[in-house]
């Protein structure tokens, strides 16, 4: 039986990225089967639905689910926006733990940040007054599972954790503290700080080659990814993660749709690519397929780069050098 991948292309590059991810999967020595599904704009332009049922239904029946981005001005003012089935999906999946990976020359950091809680979910609305709402809401259980996920993971890796939060003015972060210190007492093994969410954004900056794993709220870790993809290559390389603790998880680019530069087959395929290496890891159990597709976007990356990298590839022959890269890395590891 075939693992099955659902694809999301979305909206804007997201298509154009998507499309380059495909070609690598398919041509790695896999027993996957790969299945296309309306969402976002387009599946709002299909069905009037941003997550539509059957699209929702192949991703709960997935392996994994390889996203490429959403949204647009197209559906700006509209009665349900794109960004919807997003959040939508991620709820459905449970999948908690985001993990975005930020390396370059000196700096290997990884941001995990809460994905199912905070701004993004809590209660919103207009009061009769006209006042608009949104708000942050944590259940400290949810804390704790995404706190025990960064010890984990900084367990596997340096052993630095930094809690990130604005404890000095909000509720939440100060419970989100207290949990976090408490999970920190069974990982002796890891040290752990608390960084104020606007002087750690400095620090990423200024500093990024000290950090290792950095735990945070939603609305946090959204910004703070940003930052941390500007200082090691920008966007166009940036990857993420959303796992849950079983299921399929969502793979997918931190960067977004990029209307502005949207059907010009510019785009920077590598956010994309980096996400199905992290698909191969999380999703398929193949840690070794997707230590070589890294390889191979870092090498294209240097010699064959698109506009944002510093180049003039287009998002085609930045897939078509991944994948001779790789024919040649698979190869060799053929004949040893
Ligand atoms: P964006 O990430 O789409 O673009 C920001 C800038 O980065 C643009 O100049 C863009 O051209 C550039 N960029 C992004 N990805 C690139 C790539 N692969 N190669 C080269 N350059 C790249 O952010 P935005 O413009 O603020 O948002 C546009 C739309 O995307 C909005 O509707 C937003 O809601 C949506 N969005 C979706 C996701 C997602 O689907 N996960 C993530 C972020 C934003
Ligand atoms: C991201 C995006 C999304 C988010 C939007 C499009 C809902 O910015 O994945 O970083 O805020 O989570
Ligand atoms: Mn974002």
């Amino acid at each position: 039986m075939p693992d099955v991948v659902a694809c999301l292309p979305g909206d804007g590059i997201g298509p154009e990225v998507l499309d380059q991810a495909v070609r690598v999967l398919g041509a790695l020595p896999l027993d996957v089967e790969i299945v296309r599904l309306p969402f976002g704009g387009a599946a709002i332009d299909e069905t009037g639905d941003p997550l539509p049922p059957e699209t929702l239904a192949a991703c709960r029946a997935a392996r994994g689910v390889l996203l490429g981005a959403v949204g647009g001005p197209r559906w700006d003012g509209g009665a349900v926006r794109p960004e919807q089935g997003l959040i939508g999906l991620r709820k459905a999946l449970d999948v908690y733990a985001n993990l975005r990976p930020a390396r370059a020359g000196e700096i290997d950091l990884v941001i995990v940040r809460e994905l199912v809680g905070g701004l993004y979910y809590g209660a919103r609305g207009t009061r009769d007054d006209g006042t608009v709402f949104d708000t942050c809401e944590y259940h400290p259980s949810q804390v704790e599972r995404i706190a025990r996920r960064a010890f984990a993971l900084a367990g596997s890796r340096g052993g630095e954790l930094v809690s990130v939060d604005k404890a000095n003015v909000l509720e939440t972060s100060r419970m989100w503290r207290r949990v976090v210190d408490e999970v920190a007492a069974a990982h002796p093994g890891i040290h752990v700080r608390h960084a104020l969410v606007d002087s750690f954004a400095m620090e990423i900056v200024t500093s990024p080659e000290r950090i290792d794993v950095v735990v945070t709220e939603n609305t946090f870790g959204d910004i703070l990814s940003d930052i941390a993809a500007a200082v090691t290559g920008g966007l166009g390389l940036a990857a993420s993660a959303s796992l849950g603790d079983d299921g399929p998880g969502i793979f997918e680019p931190v960067h977004g749709s990029a209307p502005d530069i949207a059907g010009a087959s510019i785009a920077n395929p590598s956010a994309m690519l980096r996400s199905v290496a992290l698909l191969l890891e999380h999703g398929l159990g193949r840690l070794d397929l997707a230590e070589a597709l890294d390889a191979a976007v870092d090498t294209v990356l240097v010699a064959r780069p698109t506009r944002d990298a510093g180049g003039s590839a287009t998002t085609g022959e930045f897939g078509d050098a991944v994948l001779a890269e790789l024919e040649q890395a698979l190869l060799t590891a053929e004949a040893r």
